[in-house]
């Protein structure tokens, strides 16, 4: 990692920049050309959100920093193009709803939803090539580059999948904003979130205990003013994706030139986050990155040291903007409470403000015996508890969560309410990438955040 200060002026910045300079994790195509004309139809074709809603959500984030609300980040670890179905967007939509209400109920502050969708298509690799029997193919970077079978014609990069992967995260989003429109995310018809598989579990009898309490304090505050709560009625629900595929990003790139607002945008979403493999400081990803108004994330884990953290501060978010930039922790629970007090000090030291997020799953990822790869909820809950721990003790503000989880009934972590173990992993594992938390699990991370539960452990 080659620290160096970076100092190039906005003027020398456009949405293609980043093209000299090196970009990891990128795709190789084979046909130049294609992709070219793929970037200039995607540059022509309509964004998937607005800079109105960029706006407002960076302004969310600004109060989340604040200590006023706390942000849910969510979904899957990749979204696939075959999972993008109604069903799927719907219970994805639940899951996030009801973990919400739990957190404002026991947190007492606003909840700031943002799903892991709506363009969570591309994937970063550990290796460029994949080696079977003897074969090599380029690896499976996700459904925005390639094909996961194992043949030429599956992994050799299609700029067309950029294409299908516009369309789907647009179909996506689409289908969200109609459903929150359309009254489903109103406080009032928490009965509307409740996932038709769950029956008696455990976490949904303690939900409809909460949801309960809730419609009776939304009724009695309502017959006492007379009023219906409007402000209760319509829940907003944020995209976010990790920004790697550069090429797509660059190309819904738009300078938008609202009055005082004037600024690049990117909208393929609302929230887009740099990920561990890519936060370079000389690279392509942080040079694009900086040139755009979104609110971004930026991944920290093992490996990160002060100077560089304090770098990437100071390129992203040059005039200490409020809302601007959002630390996503992920270091495993053995390794946080080592690594994350000097990171909180050293970004002090740069008087940004920034909002702490801990994501408690990718630094403790692990593999079974037999090779599946698996999270342990313990760890998860250790993780979490020591990062709430870690910046209260520094008068830090752990402003939210970033997990991969799914409203399906999936067996992929272990552990959990329903004590789950190596053995269940093989009944319901669906995910081609990391190990996503299940229903049950998810809302027993949403009640010990909320405070209404307390550990076993
Ligand atoms: C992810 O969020 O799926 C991911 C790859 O995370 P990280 O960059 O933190 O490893
Ligand atoms: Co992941």
């Amino acid at each position: 990692m080659n620290i160096v200060s970076r100092s190039i002026p906005k003027s020398d910045w456009h949405p293609a920049s980043w093209q000299s300079l090196e970009a990891s994790q990128q795709a190789s195509y084979p046909d130049k050309a294609a992709l070219d004309r793929v970037v200039a139809d995607l540059s022509r074709l309509p964004p998937i959100t607005t800079s109105w809603e960029v706006d407002a959500l960076k302004e969310q984030i600004a109060k989340a920093q604040r200590g006023e609300a706390f942000v849910l980040q969510g979904g899957d670890c990749a979204e696939t193009f075959d999972e993008c179905t109604s069903e799927n967007i719907v219970d994805k939509l639940k899951i996030l709803l009801q973990m919400s209400l739990v957190m404002i109920y026991g947190l007492k502050k606003p909840v700031v939803r943002i799903g892991r969708m709506a363009g969570q298509y591309a994937k970063p690799r550990s290796a460029d090539t994949e080696t079977r029997e003897g074969t090599t193919l380029p690896s499976f970077r996700g459904d925005l580059v390639n094909r996961s079978g194992f043949t030429a014609d599956d992994r050799i990069p299609n700029p067309q999948m950029i294409l299908r992967g516009y369309e789907r995260a647009a179909l996506t989003l689409n289908f969200v904003r109609s459903l929150v429109d359309g009254g489903f995310a109103d406080l009032h018809h928490p009965e509307y979130w409740d996932l038709g598989w769950v029956g008696h579990s455990p976490a949904a009898d303690e939900y409809h205990a909460i949801v309960a309490s809730i419609s009776d304090a939304l009724d009695f505050l309502e017959t006492v003013s007379g009023e219906q709560f409007h402000l209760t009625q319509r829940a907003d629900i944020y995209a976010a994706h990790e920004g790697l595929h550069l090429h797509y990003e660059q190309s819904q790139t738009r300078y938008v030139g609202r009055k005082g607002r004037e600024n690049w945008y990117n909208l393929t979403t609302h929230f887009p986050w740099i990920g561990m493999r890519t936060a370079q400081l000389d690279g392509a990803h942080i040079e694009y990155f900086r040139g755009i108004a979104n609110p971004l994330g930026v991944k920290v884990g093992q490996g990160m040291t002060r100077e560089w953290l304090q770098q990437l501060v100071r390129v992203l978010n040059p005039n200490n903007e409020p809302g601007r930039l959002t630390l996503i922790h992920r270091f495993g629970a053995k390794a946080i409470e080592e690594h994350l007090p000097g990171l909180i000090t050293a970004v002090k030291e740069t008087g940004s403000p920034v909002l702490w997020v801990c994501d408690p799953m990718h630094g403790n990822t692990e593999s079974t015996a037999n090779g599946t790869k698996t999270r342990r909820f313990d760890k998860i809950v250790s993780e979490l508890e020591s990062a709430f721990r870690v910046h209260q003790s520094m008068n830090s503000y752990l402003g939210g969560v970033h997990l991969e989880l799914t409203g399906d009934n999936v067996t992929e972590c272990t552990g959990g309410a329903r004590g789950l173990t190596d053995a269940d992993l093989a009944r319901a594992y669906k995910s081609t990438v990391d190990p996503r938390l299940n229903y049950e699990q998810a809302m027993e991370v949403a009640m010990r955040i909320a405070g209404l539960k307390k550990g076993s452990s």
